[in-house]
């Protein structure tokens, strides 16, 4: 069955969304992006993924082209056109398609920015048969840019990371800068020793992971110990337990780590637990 997608204000079958082939996105990835999670129809974190979006386009100069309510709206729309239950919706904004290509940014009286957004459902989010067994990860270099806590659509080094995973046998790549882990090419990364949970401290070097927010507070509240500090890959190895967290794994189990199995070789029970807290937690307060 055909979605309903959004480009611009208006609701469209996919098949007839069309955006400029001089849109500084495609041009350029001049873009930012979020994520958002769907449960029971309603959405996780809104607020966070709102505040993050205008914290984005703010450092890129770009005019939000909408305010929480009418970004709420559309989010809220587009999951009941789509009867999305479980799943994401995927928003983008651009700075706009000039007339030209030019390195120098247009004109924002002249040039609006693009704004898409689509759904993609899937049942298995929440009962996650990849959670059950947890997920195998490589390390590799992290030559990304300097300003990862900005959520832009310039995905093609963690999408080549992916892939160098999968060809090693591996599910996902945790990216590693001086020794450290900063993060997985599409979440944060942690390591839980001797019941502390360790995970780098937010700086442009990561992404400041809405999930990651939530789960941090979860710890703290379940009295479980979190040092925000960088971890290296030989502490990761020799980790009890680790796990990631995005809007689209909630809290991943981690059970290999270059080879190297953790604790035996099955989700941890603090991952697991903390899975659960967030999980339940989350679908409370969704709007
Ligand atoms: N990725 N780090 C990176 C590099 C990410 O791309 C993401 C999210 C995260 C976790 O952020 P959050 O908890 O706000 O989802 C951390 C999304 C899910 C994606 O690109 O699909």
């Amino acid at each position: 069955m055909s979605r309903v997608v959004y480009v611009n204000g208006d609701y469209l079958p996919e098949g007839e969304a069309k955006i400029s082939i001089f849109d500084r996105g495609f041009l350029m990835a001049d873009g930012v992006y979020e994520v958002t999670t769907v449960i029971d129809g309603k959405l996780i974190d809104f607020d966070g993924h709102f505040n993050r979006l205008e914290r984005s386009l703010n450092e890129l100069d770009i005019v939000n082209p909408m305010d929480r309510e009418e970004w709420l709206d559309v989010h809220r729309q587009l999951a009941a056109q789509n009867a999305v239950e479980q799943g994401m919706i995927y928003l983008q904004v651009t700075r706009g398609a000039p007339g030209d290509r030019d390195f120098i940014f247009p004109d924002p009286e002249t040039t609006t920015p693009t704004v898409v957004l689509f759904t993609q459902s899937n049942p298995a989010l929440v009962d996650s048969p990849k959670a059950k067994k947890g997920i195998k990860v490589v390390t590799i270099d992290d030559i990304r840019w300097g300003r990862r806590d900005i959520k832009t659509v310039q995905l093609l080094y963690p999408s080549m990371g992916k892939m160098m995973a999968i060809k090693q046998g591996a599910d996902d790549a945790w990216m590693v800068q001086d020794g450290a882990v900063t993060e997985g090419t599409s979440n944060n990364a942690y390591i839980i020793k001797d019941g502390r949970i360790v995970t780098r401290a937010l700086s442009n070097d990561i992404l400041h992971g809405i999930t990651r927010a939530a789960v941090l507070r979860f710890a703290r509240e379940a009295q479980m110990p979190v040092e925000e500090r960088s971890f290296t890959v030989e502490e990761a190895k020799s980790a009890d337990e680790a796990f990631v967290t995005s809007a689209s794994t909630f809290v991943m189990p981690v059970v290999q780590i270059d080879g190297v199995t953790l604790g035996e070789g099955v989700p941890g029970p603090m991952a697991l637990r903390l899975r659960e807290i967030y999980i339940e937690e989350s679908r409370k307060a969704a709007i």
